[in-house]
């Protein structure tokens, strides 16, 4: 943490102020280069040719389709004196990048300031050469410190930031927030450590330790913390406690707070005050609350009504059963040519000829029974319904193993997952040989060679079927995938029959490093890929669901299905922030009339639970209720649900979030319509889903940051008049309305419903 280091060496002088200068937005023009030259970092460099840019979205999404290597980016901006007089904290100003994907070197009038998140001290020398092997950080926020004193920063006059970008694969660039330069705060230097640290379940409630740090080398702070947990609704106080805050330059020193388990949204303000400060430091968190009530102990079967298959193909397929176990299963109406395993209620064999085949699947136990129908239609349609399973990227991202995968398939057994539905277990990148490795990256036969993490893909597989479970696996068709491994391109024959030796139910397929294949932009360069994966596949003795990911480009939901895809990212790729998820969420509307059953649009993987894209984990920056709204869009929208998170630290909320039978099947519905936006006003916004029954799913959402009171007019949204609508959350009725219908709805949350007939 070479960053910390260098602030702490500044020294911090505190002023009492009442008003901080405003930052300063470095607002651009940004001017966009792709040529790689060193003299692009000078202040004399004139970028007047060069494109323009805006910061704050991929360059892919700006039209600059088919770009991997070195970019530059260049904007001009006056740093005001206020920013170092007026500071409340002197000594240093701070330069916010947002997201940059790869990887950034960044220069201020020529010199090099901040290395891929690092500050660097004055003089140091900026390499030339590939950013390739420093490793991506496409998912933090760069922010670099820089000493008032610095003689790289230019007051009251003209300053010229430069930034080289290197990225792999995939979207590049300055993709998510706001450049500025900004004037340090109290915040900066008293951390309140609350947000890294979890809610750990104790009886009856929570509890949570989290770290003060004083990071200032010079500041003493002396005051006192007052922690107040108020209604996330209307804001009243329901508890508070004050301790002495004394942290001498430097310190750290823990803090635990015990709280009772609510069951409505609650929020805690962390309030700071420190002697000599008018302002004081303020944080805000949410607490977990589970509305979804515990699954009783008689069987329930749940999962979709309809499952697709191919003629002729290794099928396996678990019924799905929450309920008490031991259970007893028994299936009528069977096919020739698969069985259930009445001990666990695993169906295997082979797919029967085309047709659609009534299945009665019935489950007992000590507690009751319960049968239903499930469709089985052999065609040429997978994915009859949206995916639902776990994939590795959000949460190991390249840190993934084996164990890792078999843990995950486990907690689908243990913690009941595999009874709502949750089926496939996906590996995404990091199971080949890096491009860069000396050794062979595939066999003298063309096979691809799979790195030490994996050492048995064949007996994997196995283990996850024996489970009635489905194994998913990652490649490009590219030379490398995104995070710089062996790719498909050249393979793909060899690749599908690897596959298909291993048992692979489901490849996600992601352009990333076919930027430098392909020919040009067009639609049909786009599809090429695609096109010819999907026929390799369909040559091998498996069904196979297809996932494209390209992020969008081209309009990729109106071709995807003819290329093969079953499903199709819609964006580039989401992180555990309100930004990104609803940003991503709530744009999925010119798609809609393109989602149906067997092909999908994918706004990208949850971010629910424990996350990292990599070996450390915390838990998801997403609040409750922007957990509740994120589940409830997904669902809305029929996206595939991929679970991003580590299984094996599920707690009772994220359980609760992804066990709820009544908001699964919103989105497993048969009719696989996709919702659509019915009113989207004052931060409020009302989707609504027709659902196969005739009835609707609605969710109302409120994008504010306070808690709203939302009176909806049920005929602008489309729906009757009179009506009767359930709380699927809660699993109970949310009452009878007429003309408008009243919703408490909590900051940034949902709340989601159904019609019901009477
Ligand atoms: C891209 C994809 C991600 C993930 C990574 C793996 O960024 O969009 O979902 O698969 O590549 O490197």
């Amino acid at each position: 943490m070479r960053t910390s280091t260098v602030t702490a060496a500044i020294a911090f002088l505190a002023t009492s102020l009442t008003s901080q200068p405003q930052p300063v937005p470095i607002a651009g023009p940004w001017r966009f280069s792709t040529v790689d030259r060193p003299d692009h970092a000078r202040t004399d460099f004139s970028d007047a040719s060069w494109a323009l840019i805006r910061s704050g979205s991929s360059w892919e999404r700006q039209g600059f389709d088919k770009l991997d290597g070195h970019m530059w980016y260049r904007a001009r901006v006056t740093i005001p004196s206020t920013l170092r007089d007026e500071a409340e904290i002197k000594g240093a100003i701070r330069l916010e990048l947002g997201m940059i994907d790869d990887i950034d070197q960044t220069f201020l009038n020529g010199a090099l300031i901040g290395l891929n998140g690092t500050d660097v001290p004055p003089g140091t020398q900026a390499d030339t050469g590939s950013l390739a092997p420093i490793g991506t950080k496409w998912n933090t926020a760069r922010s670099y410190t820089i000493p008032s004193d610095d003689p790289r920063i230019r007051w009251d006059a003209e300053n010229v930031i430069a930034i080289r970008v290197y990225d792999s694969g995939g979207p590049g660039g300055l993709w998510s927030g706001d450049p500025r330069f900004r004037p340090l705060s109290l915040s900066d230097v008293l951390m309140i450590g609350h947000a890294e640290a979890p809610f750990r379940e104790i009886d009856g409630g929570f509890e949570k330790t989290f770290d003060l740090h004083n990071r200032s080398s010079s500041i003493q702070i002396r005051g006192s913390l007052v922690i107040r947990v108020v209604d996330g609704m209307n804001g009243s106080e329901l508890s508070r406690s004050t301790r002495p805050l004394l942290l001498a330059p430097g310190m750290t020193s823990p803090v635990t707070e015990r709280l009772s388990r609510p069951n409505t949204s609650t929020l805690i303000v962390y309030q700071a005050t420190v002697d000599g400060f008018e302002r004081s430091v303020v944080s805000q968190d949410e607490v977990p609350y589970v509305l979804t009530p515990l699954p009783n102990d008689a069987p329930r079967i749940n999962g979709p009504s309809v499952v697709g298959a191919r003629p002729d193909r290794p099928f396996v397929f678990r019924i799905p059963v929450s309920g008490e176990r031991p259970m007893q299963y028994k299936v009528d109406g069977l096919p020739k040519g698969l069985a259930v395993d009445q001990r666990t209620g695993i169906i295997t064999g082979r797919t029967p000829e085309r047709g659609v085949y009534a299945i009665q699947m019935h489950a007992q136990n000590a507690h009751g029974r319960d049968e239903r129908v499930i469709t089985l239609n052999v065609g040429d349609k997978l994915a009859l319904t949206p995916p639902m399973g776990w994939n590795s990227w959000n949460v190991w991202g390249l840190a993934v193993d084996q164990e890792k995968v078999v843990a995950s398939a486990k907690m689908f057994a243990q913690k009941g997952l595999a009874d709502h539905g949750w089926t496939y277990i996906n590996i995404d990148d990091g199971w080949e040989i890096r491009g860069d490795d000396p050794r062979p990256k595939r066999h003298p036969d063309g096979t691809i060679v799979v790195n030490e993490k994996f050492p048995n893909m064949k007996a994997l597989g196995d283990s996850l079927h024996a489970l009635g479970l489905k194994f998913g696996i990652y490649s490009s068709p590219g030379p490398l995938t995104c995070g710089g491994y062996t790719a498909s391109y050249g393979y793909e024959q060899h690749d599908a029959r690897s596959y298909a030796a291993w048992g692979i139910d489901y490849l996600k397929y992601d352009w990333c490093t076919y930027s430098r294949i392909a020919k040009d932009g067009s639609r049909a360069e786009l599809m090429k890929p695609y096109a010819l994966m999907r026929s390799k596949l369909d040559a091998v003795d498996r069904d196979i669901v297809y996932s494209l990911c390209q992020y969008g480009m081209g309009n990729v939901w109106e071709w995807g299905a003819q290329v093969g895809g079953d499903l199709w990212r819609t964006t580039g790729d989401i992180i555990d922030t309100w930004e990104s998820m609803s940003g991503i969420g709530f744009d999925q509307v010119a798609n809609a009339p393109f989602a149906g059953p067997g092909h999908w649009n994918d706004p990208d993987m949850l971010v629910v639970g424990w996350v990292g894209w990599g070996p450390r984990l915390r838990p998801t920056r997403l609040t409750p209720d922007e957990q509740y709204a994120h589940i409830s869009l997904w669902c809305l929208l029929s996206a595939p649900l991929l679970i991003g998170c580590d299984l094996t630290r599920l707690d009772d909320f994220t359980l609760n979030l992804l066990t709820n039978d009544e908001v699964l099947v919103i989105d497993q519905d048969p009719l696989g319509r996709q919702a659509t936006p019915k009113l989207i006003k004052d931060s409020i916004q009302v989707w609504t889903k027709p659902l196969a029954n005739g009835s609707t799913a609605v969710g109302v959402f409120n994008l504010s940051s306070t808690a709203r009171q939302v009176r909806v007019d049920l005929e602008e949204v489309g729906l009757p008049t009179s009506v009767n609508f359930r709380d699927v959350w809660r699993q109970r009725s949310a009452g009878r309305f007429s003309g408008t219908a009243t919703f408490d709805v909590p900051r940034h949350g949902v709340v989601l419903l159904r019609t019901i007939d009477r």
